[in-house]
């Protein structure tokens, strides 16, 4: 098969393969079908086996796919003579001339981009979840039943149809682990409301980054590597993490995890740490079991870490911002880079 894959060559060729291996008379889906005809005692490791490569099956053709569409649109648009690729008006759409600056995309976008990257290179899915939520899905789903003291940390817009804006990215976490069952890593950033009062450090409107991994013997140490990797990666400097005991109740333990201070100089009194050295990052922990089992996964047999980190604050640390509400103001000197 492997060798199979190696040589599709055209969106046909990937939709031969696909219904080869995949489709409704595939292989693979012939073999899954033929587990109710096994032995009882080897159908689970089978069934699991199976999952598995037709999930990496399924992933390695749909990379293969992007790959020819990406090289299809690019001979396209290399080949049109009515397309000068390297004028920016063509792929930026906006007046150039004497006075006209050119856009960029806004700091959050920039931000949320490089996460993404940094964490698809560890090997973590890019999910987008939807900005408006069930009640489940933001709460229930997240041992936080109605009535639980833990909904009133969050003070939630309500829709008149019983939906929320979601408060949290965890808000996905339920569709993860059905999406992608008990062994998967994945990212889920996006924009998360709350019913704040205003002020430099409170907005109605900014972004989370939600990440999960569950897998078998998942710990505490593969969420502190993880963190401490991607930090490192975003502020290009070595960063040192610690954990303190947070609650939240869809993990457990629960913990808030400071990073070390990047703009700390020695020996001078530091604003943004207050000289602790630290500052408070996120909220992560190990999936409470409750959750684990919401989302379809044996809780005795497979354990994950999840974490969620304001994209508006790492991206106030990152350019040194001091007011998150500069992020919705449109102002045009701040997203020229001009102002703080
Ligand atoms: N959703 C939590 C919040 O918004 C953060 C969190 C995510 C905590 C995942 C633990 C695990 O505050």
């Amino acid at each position: 098969m492997e060798k199979e894959l190696k040589a599709l060559k055209t969106l046909a060729d990937c939709q031969a393969f696909h219904a080869k291996y995949l489709g409704k008379s595939g292989e693979i889906t012939k073999q899954l079908q033929g587990l109710k005809d096994i032995e009882p005692s080897k159908r689970a490791t089978r069934g699991a086996e199976l999952n598995i490569l037709r999930r990496e099956t399924e992933e390695k053709l749909f990379k293969i796919q992007h790959d020819i569409e990406a090289a299809e649109a690019n001979a396209k648009l290399m080949n049109d003579p009515l397309i000068d690729v390297t004028n920016p008006l063509t792929y930026t759409a906006r007046p150039s001339g004497p006075g006209v600056t050119p856009g960029g995309l806004h700091p959050i976008t920039q931000v949320i981009r490089e996460v993404e990257e940094i964490f698809a290179g560890m090997g973590f899915i890019i999910e987008d979840g939807p900005e408006i939520a069930t009640e489940y899905e933001c709460f229930d789903a997240l041992n936080c039943p109605q009535e639980h003291p833990a909904r009133d940390m969050q003070d939630t817009f309500w829709l008149s149809d019983g939906r929320c804006l979601r408060t949290q990215t965890s808000a996905w976490q339920n569709h993860m682990m059905k999406k992608y069952g008990p062994e998967f890593r994945a990212i889920c950033p996006g924009r998360v409301f709350r019913n704040e009062a205003l002020d430099a450090r409170h907005e109605n409107t900014f972004f989370q980054c939600e990440g999960m991994m569950i897998g078998k013997d998942i710990s505490i140490a593969n969420l502190i590597y993880f963190m401490k990797a991607a930090l490192t990666a975003v502020f290009k400097k070595d960063i040192n993490i610690r954990l303190r005991p947070g609650y939240f109740p869809f993990v457990e333990p629960g913990f808030e995890l400071d990073a070390s201070c990047v703009f700390c100089k020695s020996g001078e009194h530091c604003p943004v740490c207050k000289s602790s050295g630290w500052v408070e990052f996120c909220g992560c922990g190990m999936i409470h079991p409750n959750v684990l089992r919401e989302g379809g996964i044996d809780p005795t047999k497979y354990q994950g870490f999840a974490f969620g980190f304001g994209i508006t604050r790492l991206a106030m640390l990152k350019y040194d911002l001091n007011d998150c509400r500069w992020f919705n103001s449109g102002n045009l000197e701040f997203l020229q880079g001009g102002t703080k």
